[in-house]
């Protein structure tokens, strides 16, 4: 049974700049619960209890997070506030966590090697801290069924429009796998192509099943886009050198990439509208200002 995982949370995150200068996009929050506890929560309902994070410099408050808060436990209880005491205690007991410093953001790849020691000969799963997914049965879960069946790295995919395809890791497939249709032979990985040369419409998102001999390629993986660190670059090694199967499982679910500010900002919203306690008046607040807009709007083309 798999049963560890890696969630790589050192990266500098400047595209979300400047709130990044120094916390971590991993901790921004989607109405109250920072984006690393619906990660760390994915893993756990997928059977995972032995978490390693990686973290780097301003990224203590994710530590923080996770940890026992006696003075806060020891308020809530003495004001009797059960409901908030209890959450603030299922959080601290959530998994085994370990935290291992990248001590510099070599890129994804490079994160990923620094947990080798801890994760020693067996498949673990790799969950990056700023992508969540909403779906019925974890993300992680669907992909460690996959590997039980398989016994090879399965990468999870979805369909990607052609003017979102650049800023994807893509995968080159062979026929599917299964009677859904939703595995795929990889028979090779370009990470960032131009629209022109990407090899599919399959984007790689930020799910992984990872056998060990991903580390040997990782070892051998010299800097590619971005002068960083590819696990792209690492896994068509996979594939290529060690001729290891490497599977793409299209996933049931619906993915966010919060490390960009308008997915950020469309993802708190549906969290909001999704919680009985904010909806209503939120969509009164909405409405409001498509009004205000509309208005404004109207004004501006009488006035030409
Ligand atoms: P991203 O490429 O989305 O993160 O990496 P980034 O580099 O922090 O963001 P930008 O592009 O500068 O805005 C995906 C995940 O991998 C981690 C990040 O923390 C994020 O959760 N990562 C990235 C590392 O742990 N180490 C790295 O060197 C790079």
């Amino acid at each position: 049974m798999l049963k560890k995982a890696v969630i790589p949370a050192a990266g500098l995150g400047t595209r979300f700049l400047p709130i990044t200068k120094n916390s971590p996009k991993e901790m921004l929050p989607l109405v109250d619960k920072p984006a690393i506890q619906y990660v760390v929560e994915e893993a756990v309902a997928s059977g995972i209890d032995d978490i390693i994070i990686i973290t780097g410099r301003g990224k203590r408050a994710i530590e923080d997070h996770f940890d026992k808060a006696f003075e806060l436990e020891w308020t809530l209880r003495l004001n009797n506030n059960l409901e908030a005491l209890e959450e603030i205690e299922r959080i601290s007991h959530l998994a085994d966590i370990h935290y291992i410093r990248q001590k510099e953001p070599l890129g994804l790849g490079h994160a990923i090697l620094c947990a080798k020691k801890h994760v020693g000969d067996d498949a673990f799963a790799v969950l990056l801290g700023d992508d969540i997914v909403f779906s019925d049965v974890p993300c992680t879960k669907q992909l460690i069924d996959q590997y039980e069946k398989q016994r090879a790295s399965i990468i999870a995919v979805e369909h990607v429009p052609p003017d979102r395809i650049e800023s994807y890791g893509v995968v080159k497939v062979t026929d599917a796998k299964t009677e859904d249709g939703h595995l795929y032979g990889v028979e090779d990985l370009v990470e960032k192509p131009k629209r022109e040369e990407a090899p599919s419409d399959l984007g790689i998102l930020g799910r992984y099943i990872l056998t060990p001999g991903i580390f040997d390629c990782l070892e051998q993986t010299k800097p590619g886009v971005g002068n960083e660190i590819q696990l792209t670059d690492a896994l068509r090694l996979l594939t290529k050198n060690n001729e290891q199967a490497v599977y793409a499982y299209e996933f049931n679910g619906r993915r966010y990439d919060l490390g960009n500010k308008l997915e950020w900002l469309k993802t708190t919203f549906d969290v909001a509208l999704s919680r009985a306690d904010l909806k209503e008046e939120l969509l009164r607040h909405i409405k409001k200002k498509i009004e205000e807009v509309e208005q404004e709007n109207k004004l501006f083309s009488d006035t030409d």
